[in-house]
């Protein structure tokens, strides 16, 4: 594995064409660039973006209410995948919540999603249930998960 210099910070505006870079060819389908912006400065949520030496290589997205948080989106450039990103990623974004007093995180997942569904497992998340035909293009159900931070 290369050396990497890689900082988790919160992300702002100046990241918005980065993330959207990423979040078009990682996730289907992706947000706008609108709700993208909001969400970076939501009140009632938090962004993280990995930083490599000033350039982003990955994000993640949380909605927080009260004590349970959803974790809505995480995605790592595709050049920059199995180098450890997305676990420091997740591991930032758990350990913001834990001091936010969150207790409960769920996220929702495509079923085929192999390498998010081994990520979140890895951190203890665990399947509650399943959301047929959740997703769109392509169509597919979700696997539901959750994580107690507090157990
Ligand atoms: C899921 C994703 C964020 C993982 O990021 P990453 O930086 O490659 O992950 P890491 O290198 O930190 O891997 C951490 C662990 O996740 C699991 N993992 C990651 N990619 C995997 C893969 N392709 N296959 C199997 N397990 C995988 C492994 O347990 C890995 O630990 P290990 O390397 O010690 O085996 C990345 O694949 C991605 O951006 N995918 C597209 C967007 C997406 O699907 N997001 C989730 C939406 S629900």
């Amino acid at each position: 594995m290369a050396k990497m210099m890689l900082a988790i910070r919160r992300g702002t505006e100046a990241d918005l064409a980065d993330i959207s870079a990423i979040e078009r060819e990682a996730i289907c389908p992706p947000w706008s660039d609108g709700t993208l912006l909001r969400s970076i400065y939501s009140e009632s949520g938090e962004c993280f973006v990995a930083d490599e030496s000033g350039w982003v290589v990955g994000f993640a997205f949380v909605s927080v209410s009260e004590f349970e948080a959803e974790l809505l989106q995480i995605a790592v450039d595709s050049t920059e995948r199995r180098r450890g990103v997305g676990a420091e990623l997740l591991q930032w974004t758990l350990r913001s919540l834990r001091q936010r007093g969150v207790r409960s995180v769920f996220l929702e997942a495509r079923k085929s999603n192999a390498a998010a569904l081994a990520l979140y497992c890895r951190f203890g998340f665990c399947e509650v249930g399943v959301r047929r035909g959740y997703y769109d293009a392509p169509a597919e159900d979700a696997v539901v998960m959750r994580l107690e931070l507090f157990s």
